[in-house]
């Protein structure tokens, strides 16, 4: 008898501070995979089409001002808005590659000064990733690529703290048997791509036979 086991999707993060290159590389692997008979979807954090993502994007436009336990929350409501959907689109086979998640929540609020653990909490239980492409790029660095300033966040002083504590989320989880990829942001996007597809490849391999986490941070 034929036993018919649906492979899973992976689920493929890709982290990191502002300008670091996180959507070029990850709209690149999308269309790689895609272009190669992957079945695979795209999608970001914050997700500013829904309700609450207006919210969001209103307050990262500077047009709106929250207070920054509720806004942390919100940007929380935002990723477990979209957790059905994504746990069905892994279970049907599809790999997910997203862009910021729970990692960024942490990081751009803590470096605002709220306490580490508080922050952590409203995403415990998330579905975990398979892989963080951290895209590490110093605050100098970003600063030189232009269009810094725009949003809410985008000061070279915050974008250091929020670095910082990016490392100690990766610290968190040195238990997770490289789970964390550190790529060195400051290299050629082609030369980044061709790892990140090298990796990814094995990556979704590797997973359509392991079982889907819902135990981010437990
Ligand atoms: P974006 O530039 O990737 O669209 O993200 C917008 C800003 O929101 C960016 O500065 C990082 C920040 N952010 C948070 O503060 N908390 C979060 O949970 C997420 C996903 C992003
Ligand atoms: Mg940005």
């Amino acid at each position: 008898d034929i036993i018919n086991i649906k492979k899973r999707g992976a689920f493929i993060l890709f982290e990191g501070c502002d300008k670091a290159g996180k959507s070029t590389q990850a709209n690149k692997l999308f269309e790689y995979l895609r272009n190669n008979g992957h079945s695979v979807e795209l999608l970001k954090f914050p997700d500013r089409k829904t309700k609450i993502g207006q919210i969001i994007n209103a307050y990262l436009a500077n047009e709106y001002e929250l207070d920054d336990k509720a806004i942390h929350l919100l940007f929380s409501v935002n990723r477990w808005e979209r957790m059905k959907a994504m746990k069905n689109l892994l279970l049907s086979g599809k790999t997910l590659i997203v862009d910021r998640y729970a990692y960024s929540g942490v990081s751009y609020s803590a470096a605002k000064g709220l306490d580490l653990n508080w922050c952590c909490s409203p995403d415990i239980g998330l579905l975990s990733p398979d892989v963080i492409f951290f895209m590490d790029l110093t605050a100098e660095e970003a600063e030189k690529r232009g269009g810094f300033g725009e949003e809410r966040y985008e000061k070279k002083s915050l974008q250091e703290k929020v670095r910082k504590i990016f490392y100690m989320l990766k610290e968190k989880d040195s238990d997770k048997d490289s789970l964390w990829r550190i790529l060195n942001a400051n290299q050629s996007v082609e030369l980044l791509h061709k790892r990140i597809v090298e990796y990814s490849l094995k990556l979704i391999e590797k997973c359509s036979q392991l079982p889907l986490k819902e135990d981010l941070w437990k």
